[in-house]
Order: structure tokens, then sequence, then C-alpha cells
């Protein structure tokens, strides 16, 4: 039916969903085509500093304000060996990288990371290779990173020229093990073993530690969510967070469909909550596993460039999907997923952050730019940090290929007491018409519209390019105005919607 459509929403304070873990907005880096060298890294780039940085790329890192970073993979560490990338440039061997078959130069390793993470002003997310390597070279990586000094990989740390230790926190125990592309591969039960013992033997090392197991690569293996469920049984009592990865494509060119998708995203975050409190209740557990949503985002632009690449190159241009506009929405909405469970989601990485599926993209001894989908990532991390409101949603709804009910209307709140500020994120899913929002402020009293920014574009397929690098660029010029406790404001077919609140005479 043509014609604007209606949508009421109600929020109040008191509808609090929980509080917001700032490194639900972090991201991932890996060892992959350009995303380090050509990316992060190119010394001999004319923005480079005197590590090696690009201070271009740093700059639009720091403005996205990423909270974590998950390094150094991906399918990579499940082939590496963290101690090729440590000492002296000149000595690092140059291996063959299986998982992307690629030729990695080890000219930046660990400590390079971590000067990085110092200079972004983030923090690091590590991972160890359970795949070819085990338990001994996770203990010592961690003896590497964190112990003061006086043993073996402590003191090699300071030798390299990090008199105090890295001190890092995050560790993720392997990556997609459940995956047959995954080099060393493991049943649940494989998987469970190894995991709970580097575990143990990380935590002997460091207690502070907190760990992320690994759940399924996505909701569709055939595994899934017995995997959870016997990997769970294994390490309960040892980690903190399990792992959630989803990659979202458009190759039906069903954009309605595509729009649609993070419901599949809501239900598996939904699935796995409820996988991780089933062992809870079966172990008769006081304590509670969260969720790292570590891998998501759109992915499959680039699918055929890729496979044409050649094998065994250094850095090789590969995964770097040009994204869209309607991209964008999808991403919008993928946040507003993780948001609706910041009771349990408390980690998530988009996958990636440079030139490898990401929002920041380069050229090689060239410009920087943003990607379509750079925006309501930069929005939801700027203006989403506080506590997330369930919002009470009366929408209209759609049928698409794979969901019944699709709501128009996708949306969440942030409330953030300090800063006295309400930020409604909100999607339009119709594809022609207009939605007519009226939501109304329950506990709000005195607020005021701050700005209403849109992102919005008449082809669903428009992108960004360093030649046009605004082609799709977020505008102030959206309509929300609110009188008295209700807040009403046309979203704009197809649109992506921030619509910022303040306690009048801030
Ligand atoms: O992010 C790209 C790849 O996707 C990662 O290396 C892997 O973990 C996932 O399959």
């Amino acid at each position: 039916m043509g014609g604007p459509k209606k949508a009421t929403m109600t929020l109040d304070r008191s509808f609090r969903i929980g509080d917001i873990d700032d490194r639900i907005y972090g991201a991932f880096i890996e060892h992959l085509g350009r995303a380090i060298y050509g990316g992060i890294y190119e010394p001999d780039h004319e923005s480079a500093d005197a590590d090696g940085f690009r201070t271009d790329v740093l700059g639009l890192v720091k403005e996205l304000d990423v909270p974590v970073v998950r390094y150094p993979g991906g399918n990579f560490v499940s082939g590496y060996n963290w101690e090729d990338g440590i000492g002296p440039r000149e000595e690092r061997p140059r291996r063959l990288e299986l998982a992307w078959r690629s030729i990695e130069t080890n000219q930046f390793g660990t400590d390079e990371f971590m000067d990085w993470v110092n200079k972004v002003g983030t923090e690091a997310m590590m991972a160890v290779n359970l795949g070819s390597r085990g338990i001994d070279g996770a203990r010592n990586m961690v003896e590497y990173c964190n112990h003061p000094g006086g043993t073996y990989w402590s003191d090699l740390r300071k030798q390299h020229g990090y008199a105090e230790p890295h001190d890092i926190k995050l560790w993720c125990l392997g990556n997609e093990m459940d995956g047959p592309w995954q080099i060393g591969h493991k049943t649940a039960v494989e998987y469970g073993r190894i995991a709970l013992e580097a575990a143990k033997v990380m935590k002997m090392v460091d207690p502070s530690l907190e760990l992320v197991v690994c759940g399924s690569s996505n909701a569709r293996m055939p595994t899934f969510p017995e995997w959870e469920a016997t990997v769970l049984d294994h390490t309960y009592d040892m980690v903190d967070y399990i792992s959630l990865h989803t990659y979202f494509n458009n190759k039906a060119n069903d954009t309605a469909n595509f729009l649609a998708q993070s419901v599949g995203m809501d239900a598996f975050i939904d699935t796995v909550i409820g996988v991780c409190d089933y062992i809870k209740a079966k172990k008769r557990s006081q304590k509670v596993v969260n969720l790292s949503f570590d891998e998501w985002n759109v992915w499959y632009h680039s699918h055929e460039a890729t496979a044409k690449e050649e094998s065994w190159q250094i850095a090789p241009p590969i995964l770097e999907d040009v994204y869209t506009f309607e991209d964008a929405l999808v991403v919008g909405c993928m946040l507003i997923s993780l948001l609706k469970r910041a009771d349990r989601v408390k980690i998530a990485c988009i996958a990636q952050l440079v030139n490898v599926i990401a929002p920041i993209m380069t050229r090689t001894g060239g410009g920087v730019w943003r990607q379509t989908i750079f925006y309501p990532y930069l929005h939801m991390s700027l203006y989403g940090r506080g506590y997330a409101l369930t919002p009470v949603i009366d929408s209209p709804v759609y049928d698409s290929q794979d969901f019944s009910d699709v709501p128009y209307l996708e949306a969440i709140a942030v409330a953030n007491d300090e800063t006295e500020e309400l930020t409604v994120f909100a999607v339009n899913r119709d594809l022609e018409n207009p939605l007519n929002l009226e939501c109304r402020l329950g506990n709000f009293e005195g607020y005021q519209v701050i700005e209403h920014i849109t992102l919005t574009h008449t082809d669903v397929r428009a992108v960004n390019t360093e030649e046009n690098p605004n082609n799709v660029a977020p505008k102030r010029n959206g309509n929300a105005k609110l009188n008295g406790l209700i807040l009403a404001a046309d979203l704009a077919p197809l649109s992506w919607n921030v619509i910022r609140l303040g306690k009048a005479g801030k």
C-alpha cells in the first residue's frame, strides 16, 4: 500500500534493558589482505609516523572512538606463530599464510599492535592460536604480554624495548573452531577440552584475564547450538564470554529481505543466551556467561574479485567490499540488534576496521575515506553510550523471503544520566513510503531536540569512493519535534535516523 505509514513508540526511563558496555562498539583487525599492511601500517606513506602507522587512518579510527580492537584473527590466528612477530624486524621469518593464501612478512606483530592500540587510545582483545598450536603457545604469550619480568618470556619483551607489561586483559580462545575451513578444526568435545586447558594455564599466568570461548561461526552451522552447549559444558567455570559471528549479504538482490536479516540476528542472540543459561542451570552455577559478538557485518561484494587474486602475494587486495547505501541500513539494524540485548551482549566487533570488509578504506600510497557503513557505526559509538531502553513499538509490518511480520520501524533508545541525553536510533525499512513516528516519552520531562541526523539516498546501490567520498553522508535535516512528552518525526523511506534529545538549558 502506498502513502505514509504510522508507527508509535513508547519509551520510559524505567524500561531499562541494561547498561551498555562500551566494548559493544569494538572492531576487528586481522592479518588479512590490506587490513594491516597498507591499512593501519604503511611506513612509506606520506602520513606515516615514526612507527610506520598511517596517521590519516589513525585519525578516522579515533573519530569512531573504537573502545576495543580484536587481533590478530580470524582464520589467520589458527595458523599463526605469535613468536614470528616479535623481536628485531630483520630476523622475523616470512611465512606461507595458509588461511588467506598470502605471504606474511611478520613486519607487524604483537608489540607493534600494542603500540598502535596505545596511540589510538583503545583496548586490545587478543586471540591465541588453538588450531595449529595449543596451551603452551597460549601460556607463553600471556607471559610475554602480561608478566612484569624475571622470566624468560617477560624478559624477552623487556629486551625488545617494552619494560612495562602490555597488560592485555581480554583474550579469545582461538577462532571459529567449529568451521571445517579452520586450520585445526575440532569437534565440540575436542575444542571444549583444549579451550578449558588453555584457559586454565592462561589464568594461572594472569588470573585477571577475561576469556572468550568460541561459539558457532554462524547460526546456519549444522552443529549450532549443540556446539555452544557442549563447549560451555566443558569450559563454563573458566570463561566469561562466548562468541557469535554473523555476516549478511544481498546476493539475491532483494532489498526488503536483506533489511529484514537482523530479525535473524535477534533470534541468534536469544538462542545463545538460552544455551548459556541452560548450562548455568545444569551446573547449578551462580555465574553468568555473557556474549561477545566479535564478528558482524555485511560481506559479499568482494567474493568474485577475491577469488581471482593470485595466491601467495604480500597484502593482496582481498575482501575489499565497497559498501552501498543499503548496506549502511543493514549495519544500522545490526547495531540495534546488539543493543536490544545490551544486558547480555557485552562485547561486539564490527568485522573488520580497515580495507577488509571495513568502514574505513585506503589506497596504498593514497588517500583514506569513509565507506557508507562508517556512519551508523560512528553514530552509535558516539551517541549510544549509557543504558539501553526497550522501545515498545507498534509498527506496520511486511513479509519478506525469509521472515514474516517484519516491522518497518526498527529502533532502540539509549539514555545517559550523566550527559542528560536520550537518543533514538531508527531505521525505516520501507522502500517507498515515509513512516510517521510518534514517540511517547515517560520520565523525560524538560528535554528538547538537539538534532535529527538522517542518512538517505535515492539509490540503494550508491557507494563512497576516493573520488566521491561524500556521496552517501549524513545530514542534520530530519524534522523531529518534541511537544511536551510527544516526539514526532517523519522517517524518510529507507533511512537511518539519529534523534538526539537533551535536557533543556544544558
Ligand atoms: O572476517 C573475515 C573472516 O570471517 C575471519 O577471518 C573469520 O573468523 C570469519 O570467517
